[in-house]
This record gives structure tokens, C-alpha cells and sequence, in this order.
């Protein structure tokens, strides 16, 4: 079963750039893309990276550790060394706060 979360405040969702935040035990990150928000798992699916340490350029996150990207939209692998799609989450505004359905 899945469960909405409540996590930061939509004001602190950074523009062109990325945010991990807390939602149950689970370390997600939150993207600001073209006013939209979009949200993943904060660790690649390649190693021991966080993403919210990588670069993000238009709806691509660049991994920190070996450059890899992924579609923060879906969470597509979409360059080697990435074998595996990052998990992606539904998100929610409401009352001017983040929620992310894990
Ligand atoms: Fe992310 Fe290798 S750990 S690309």
C-alpha cells in the first residue's frame, strides 16, 4: 500500500535544481523543472550516489559519481553505466506544501 507524505514546502522546491528530503524512511529527491515538481529516489540505481549531489539540466539528472542520467519524469536510465530506471513518485500540491505518494 502507498501513502501520501507530506514533505517540504513547495517554496523550497529550488528551480533547475534538486532537493532531498525525508518521506517515511524513505530518502526521496524533489526536482524543480519548469515550474513543475518531480520526484525520485535519492540514491542511483549504480552505486552508492545521492542524486540530490548531481547536476540537473532540463528534466536530466547527471549521477555524481559516474555520470550517469536519468529522465526525472520517469525515471528512465538513459546512458551507460545506468542498467536500471530510478524509481519516480507521484507528486501533490496542496496548501502550499509537497506531497509525494511512496
Ligand atoms: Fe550513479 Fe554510478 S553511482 S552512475
Amino acid at each position: 500500500t502507498t501513502q501520501w507524505i507530506k514533505t517540504i514546502a513547495r517554496t523550497d522546491v529550488p528551480e533547475d535544481d534538486v532537493i532531498a528530503v525525508q518521506a517515511g524512511d524513505r530518502e526521496i529527491a524533489l526536482y524543480g523543472v519548469e515550474g513543475q515538481v518531480y520526484a525520485t529516489d535519492n540514491l542511483c540505481t549504480h552505486g552508492n550516489a545521492r542524486l540530490c549531489d548531481g547536476f540537473l539540466t532540463g528534466h536530466e539528472i547527471e549521477c555524481p559519481l559516474h555520470q550517469g542520467r536519468f529522465d526525472v519524469r520517469d525515471g528512465r536510465a538513459l546512458c551507460s553505466p545506468l542498467r536500471d530506471n530510478v524509481a519516480v513518485y507521484p507528486v501533490s500540491i496542496k496548501d502550499g506544501m509537497v506531497y509525494v505518494e511512496v
